[in-house]
């Protein structure tokens, strides 16, 4: 067992497919040959647009999947569904309509209680929890503070620096973040924008348990197929790729 574990985020799968309207490809048999080429897990995010996955595929997906990610925004109809589906990991994240991917972390400070009720539903039913947070101590604190057990650091900001300089300094607070989550008592993971270019520094930090890798391995799948993808992002993460 690897000590980074990668975790496929399979919505671009079913982008691919809602373009159409057709019934492939579909994001369930994806994810299984992403697990069978070493992934250790699947993450699908649905949205309340229901732009990519929909229930069906996270049906599916948790059936299907020894371990499944679970992300959504805190709609009731979404959190009533993630209580029915207990998935290994229930992972808040923030949405908003227009955005055409998740842009920050999860405002814990400023939802507080709207954030501790809906944690508190999912623990009551044995769920573990991770809130979706920018390396930020208050929202660290917070996060502790309202019972998550896991924190996934956004790693948007690093991926998408545009110089050494800033992308040196992202990384500096993803790694100060991780310490003082680690501090308080939270589990650490990652992801948004990772490839395999900028994943190595990443996972070296000691802190993460796990990262949740989306678009790059899917866009990567392109040429390689999926199992080529997976195996390639594992490389990455272990620092020889
Ligand atoms: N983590 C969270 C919270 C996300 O919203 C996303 C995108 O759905 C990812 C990770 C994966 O990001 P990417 O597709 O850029 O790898």
């Amino acid at each position: 067992m690897e000590r980074v574990r990668l975790c496929v985020n399979i919505d671009h799968v079913a982008t691919v497919r809602n373009a159409r309207g057709t019934v492939y490809p579909d994001p369930a048999h994806l994810a299984v040959l992403a697990l069978n080429a070493g992934a250790d897990g699947i993450v699908a995010h649905l949205r309340e647009d229901r732009r990519h996955v929909v229930e069906r595929d996270v049906r599916l997906l948790r059936s299907l999947c020894p371990y499944f990610g679970f992300e959504f925004a805190m709609a009731d109809d979404i959190v009533s569904l993630a209580r029915e589906l207990r998935p290994d990991l229930a992972m808040l994240v923030p949405e908003r309509r227009e955005e055409v991917t998740t842009e920050t972390g999860l405002d814990v400070v400023g939802e507080r209680d709207r954030v501790a009720g809906v944690v508190a539903q999912l623990r009551e039913d044995g769920i573990s929890v991770s809130l979706f947070v920018d390396p930020v101590e208050a929202q660290l604190e917070a996060a502790a503070a309202v019972g998550a057990q896991f924190v996934e650091l956004h790693t948007g900001p690093y991926s998408d620096a545009e110089s050494e300089e800033a992308t040196v300094d992202e990384l500096q607070r993803l790694r100060v973040g991780a310490a003082f989550a680690e501090r308080r008592g939270l589990r650490v993971n990652a992801g948004h924008g990772l490839r395999v270019d900028n994943v190595g520094a990443v996972a070296a930090i000691p802190q993460i348990e796990e990262l949740s890798i989306g678009h790059a391995v899917v866009a990567r799948a392109l040429s390689l197929g999926i199992e080529g993808a997976v195996r390639e992002m594992r490389e990455a993460i272990r620092g020889d790729g």
